[in-house]
């Protein structure tokens, strides 16, 4: 699948994203980290989370590959990212990863965004979907069908690991 044609969840719409969203999608990560991460993780495990988050991390990841997705829509008056998808092949394993600012969760934003890494994900002949994910995404996850495969720690970019839940669906 190449170019997604907008689609609307009211005043929110989902597109694939370009290196010049990388700066509103670090801040929408940065948004759901610091707002959704403390309900299930110490301070200073989410300081690690963050740390290191820069804008050059999306622009590089999409450069090798990794295709992002974001909704867009309004944010104290102006238009701002609420929420992106990732769809990568590491290792010939598909994985997907989903961040949504929190005043933006449970809205259905979360579903719509990894629906669209699923669906690219399946078109480039995909037949599951690997996930480590954070235990603020487990609940998420398992509401669109991943089951649980194993607990580990996940590996962050300051050589700190958090707790995780390994998750897998088949598509
Ligand atoms: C996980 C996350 C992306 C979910 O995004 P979202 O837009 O809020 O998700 P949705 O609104 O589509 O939720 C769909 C369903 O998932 C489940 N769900 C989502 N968040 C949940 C939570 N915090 N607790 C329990 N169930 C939850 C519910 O069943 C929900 O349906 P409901 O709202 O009708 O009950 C968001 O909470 C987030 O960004 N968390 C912090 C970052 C993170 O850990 N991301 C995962 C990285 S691997």
């Amino acid at each position: 699948m190449e170019e997604s044609s907008p689609t609307a969840i009211g005043a929110i719409e989902t597109r694939k994203a370009h290196p010049y969203d990388a700066e509103a999608i670090l801040a929408a990560h940065l948004d759901s980290i610091r707002s959704i991460g403390p309900r299930f993780y110490s301070s200073e495990i989410v300081d690690a989370w963050v740390a290191g988050l820069t804008a050059n991390v999306y622009v590089n990841a999409m450069e090798g590959g990794e295709v992002f997705f974001i909704a867009v829509g309004p944010l104290n008056g102006e238009s701002a990212v609420l929420g992106f998808a990732s769809h990568r092949v590491d290792d010939d394993q598909d994985g997907a990863s989903v961040y949504v600012r929190g005043m933006a969760s449970r809205c259905g934003i979360g579903t719509k965004l990894l629906g669209l890494a699923e669906e690219h994900a399946r078109a480039n002949g995909a037949k599951s979907i690997k996930i480590q994910a954070s235990l603020a995404g487990v609940a998420f996850y398992q509401a669109n069908g991943f089951e649980e495969i194993g607990r580990g720690e996940a590996l962050l970019m300051t050589g700190q690991s958090m707790p995780c839940i390994f998750m897998r669906k088949l598509l």
